[in-house]
């Protein structure tokens, strides 16, 4: 027996887990199923994070930075015109796009690059998928006067390209890996590869996967994104949310969300993965809904897998969900029944960014847009007194380039021929 449930927290069972979630069955989820030559360097890493995280200085220096650099804590937005329109529960969001570089993967990097600094690290590789995590590992890089090297599918590479520009203007290099599917699943294999190469380095991980200590390790610089939210909400409605709502693409962003809830048996938690555009293999990347459970890029969770055991394509009109692996915490947690997995298709999550734009103002990241997609449906079938609160995980800017496509095709076609013709 690895974990014993009724003795222990959630929250203690993740944050001081030495990377084992839930009962072996046939072995608990996350674990460290690396190459011997990455030993030493995850060992270190998983030192400093045992080390740091009870390290008041530490963690006066993170808050510091997430305050001054990152524009901490973010709003939380009540959304009337949506409510009143969907006529159900009322939905807020947390409006993590309000972040320094866009989305919420600036948390777990100021985390990140604050232990690398300690462990006098020069170097930092990462990989990235929608770019979020790449362009905020490209800002502290920047920020800290540290070399940057980041890895991305060249399929991503092609379709966020305002990310990529913005990482090279920040002085990152990035790489295209043209490799497999060129989405998030070949970068983060390049990135290992880097490391093997370069074991000096940092590797920054972008997410709460991996081997052993990232999946805690970014579940626990992510979790202030909950901690406002109880804040928060408490002072705009005077109670807890009944739903907490977010995407998953590896998990970093709902287990910000979810984590100081985890032991509140009102609120109820929900991870929205992406739908696509169809349930066939290859049409989604919805790994808990309809993944098997298998090892990969180091660690047991549920992978998206062929008949045979090898990893399958991935779909999602979102770069940053298009993965083929979830967060094992999540998959602990989905197998507890303590976490909801739901799915929001491609049409779904566009649908949902003009709804949110055009009654709210806002405009979420396709990624965010997934969860609200579900939101909506959700609200709608609740009674008014109910709350929902909804992570916009990240803005819509970097989406240009799709969203146009799909709301104002004829406007983008000219747009294009207008810079030829220059
Ligand atoms: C805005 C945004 N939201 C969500 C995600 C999905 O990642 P995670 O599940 O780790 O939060 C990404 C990944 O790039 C992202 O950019």
């Amino acid at each position: 027996m690895i974990m014993d449930l009724t003795a222990t927290r959630y929250r203690d069972l993740i944050l001081d887990s030495k990377g084992g979630f839930g009962t072996p069955n046939p072995q608990p989820y996350g674990g460290s199923y690396i190459p011997e030559v990455l030993l030493p360097g995850l060992q270190e890493i998983a030192a400093a994070f045992d080390h740091f995280k009870y390290d008041a200085g530490f963690l006066a220096d993170f808050s510091d930075t997430l305050r001054t650099f990152s524009g901490r804590p973010t709003a939380f937005t009540p959304l009337p015109r949506l409510t009143e329109a969907i006529g159900g529960a009322q939905i807020f969001l947390k409006n993590e796009g309000l972040n320094h570089t866009g989305a919420h993967k600036i948390t777990h990097c100021i985390g990140q690059i604050l232990l690398a600094q300690r462990l006098g690290k020069q170097r930092i590789i990462a990989e990235t998928g929608a770019g979020q995590h790449g362009y905020a590992t490209a800002a502290v890089c920047a920020r800290f006067g540290l070399d940057c090297t980041v890895y991305m599918g060249k399929k991503d590479y092609e379709r966020q390209r305002p990310n990529v520009y913005w990482m090279e203007l920040l002085g990152t290099k990035v790489v295209a890996v043209e490799e497999g599917s060129q989405t998030l699943n070949d970068a983060v294999i390049a990135a290992f590869k880097d490391w093997v190469a370069n074991p000096d380095s940092y590797y920054l991980l972008g997410s709460a996967v991996g081997p052993h200590p990232y999946p805690a390790m970014n579940t626990f610089f992510q979790k202030i994104v909950g901690e406002e939210i109880r804040q928060q909400c408490e002072e705009t409605t005077g109670r807890l949310p009944d739903y907490c709502v977010a995407c998953v693409g590896g998990g970093s962003n709902a287990m910000g969300m979810f984590f100081d809830f985890l032991d509140e048996e009102t609120v109820q938690l929900i991870g929205v993965e992406a739908g696509g555009r169809g349930t066939k293999p290859g049409e989604h990347a919805a790994k808990v809904k309809r993944g098997k459970k298998g090892i990969f890029e180091g660690y047991h969770s549920y992978f998206l897998q062929d008949e045979d055991g090898n990893i399958a394509a991935t779909h999602s009109v979102s770069a940053g969900l298009d993965y083929c692996g979830v967060s094992p915490i999540l998959a602990f947690l989905a197998d507890e029944g303590r976490v909801q997995f739901e799915t929001a298709s491609d049409e779904a999550a566009l649908a949902a960014v003009k709804k949110l734009a055009q009654l709210e103002g806002i405009i979420p990241a396709l990624e965010s847009a997934h969860a609200f997609a579900y939101a909506f449906e959700l609200a709608a079938e609740l009674p008014k007194d109910k709350i929902v609160v909804v992570n916009a995980s990240g803005r819509g800017e970097k989406d240009l380039f799709i969203t146009m496509r799909h709301f104002q095709e004829d406007s983008l076609i000219a747009y294009a021929q207008h810079l030829l013709q220059k």
